[in-house]
């Protein structure tokens, strides 16, 4: 297969990695709560296969987080990346700043723990999964610096940060000699607060590659959930019952736009969405044929007038 992804568009600062313009979740590869892993819908060799889909069309970014199934995902990811070391793959984890973590060692600690899941010696992108509750995030940037100083990590991104931390984050690094590369905020066609309150631009301003988390809408976006078949489980309960009553015609708009491009599924036209705004889209998979599916983004891209319609249905739906 050839490589359908776009040239990256990264204003790269020497020495600093390259973030993908498109990568694949993995929430979903151990996550019991809303995922189901575990449960006999998807195993750990459709995982694999997942993987292995996405290095196949040339797609080597990963997204994880040490708490994803208690540390599952890292490791499911670390083995499935030591079967196949080339090509090299680009990976992104998540420290918690969780309140009962004090002290710097705490993210040293965590580090250590991930890069052993991940049987790697160097995590490509390490993220601060939210905005500490407690005590601000000061001591974590001095960690983050010194792993970085260390060689334990190539890069550092945040995640679920406002605008306003987001310019103190990238301040803060700046000072530290390094370079904020990232932020990982839930955006999609269903959630376009990150667009509305200006933090896409922002970043944009400062450089800083906005990471686009849930751009499926965990599954709304892809038009196989109706009113009579709501998500599954917390996923369901999540949505409110006047926003699924109106996702069907909704789905029927992003169908025309798909089928003008040539037979475009909702869910790549969604992710193709997300890349006309110059975010990441980070789809979560758990099978082949959903990472297959997903990677019909790529390689071409929908025409101003179809984003403005697209803005414009998504808008008036009800929250
Ligand atoms: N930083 C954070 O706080 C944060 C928060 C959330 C997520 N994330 C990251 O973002 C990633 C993506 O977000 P997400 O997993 O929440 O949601 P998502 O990517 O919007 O949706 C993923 C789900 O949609 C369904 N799906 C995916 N592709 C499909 C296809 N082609 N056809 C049909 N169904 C398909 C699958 O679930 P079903 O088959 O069960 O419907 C899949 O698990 C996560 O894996 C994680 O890495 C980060």
């Amino acid at each position: 297969m050839t490589n359908p992804i776009e040239p990256a568009s990264i204003p790269l600062v020497p020495g600093a990695p390259l973030i993908p313009p498109f990568g694949i979740g993995a929430w979903q590869w151990g996550d019991r709560t809303i995922w189901d892993y575990g449960k006999g819908l998807f195993s750990d060799e459709d995982l694999h296969a997942a993987f292995d889909a996405a290095l196949d069309a040339g797609v080597n970014f990963f997204d994880t987080a040490e708490v994803y199934g208690e540390g599952r995902s890292e490791t499911l990811l670390g083995q499935f990346r030591a079967a196949r070391p080339t090509p090299p793959v680009v990976i992104a984890s998540k420290f918690s700043p969780l309140p009962t973590r004090l002290r710097k060692t705490a993210l040293f600690s965590a580090l250590k723990a991930s890069l052993e899941r991940l049987q790697l010696d160097c995590l490509d992108l390490y993220q601060i999964h939210f905005p500490p509750p407690a005590f601000g995030d000061d001591r974590w940037l001095e960690a983050l610096a010194e792993a970085h100083q260390q060689g334990l990590i190539r890069g550092i991104g945040i995640s679920n940060y406002s605008e306003a931390d987001t310019r103190r984050v990238h301040a803060r690094l700046a000072a530290l000699g390094l370079p904020l590369l990232s932020n990982q905020v839930e955006y999609h066609l269903l959630n376009r607060k990150a667009e509305r309150e200006g933090l896409l631009k922002l970043c944009e301003e400062l450089g800083v590659r906005t990471i686009a988390y849930s751009p499926l809408a965990q599954g709304l976006l892809t038009g196989k959930y109706t009113p009579e078949n709501p998500p599954p489980g917390l996923r369901g309960r999540s949505v409110s019952a006047a926003r699924l009553a109106a996702l069907p015609d909704f789905t029927r708009t992003v169908q025309i736009i798909g089928e003008a491009r040539g037979g475009k599924t909702p869910a790549q036209v969604a992710l193709n969405w997300v890349i006309c705004k110059e975010a990441i889209p980070i789809p979560g998979v758990k099978n082949a044929s959903q990472t297959i599916a997903n990677l019909g983004a790529l390689g071409w891209r929908l025409t101003p007038e179809q984003v403005t319609t697209l803005d414009e249905a998504a808008q008036a739906l009800p929250q």
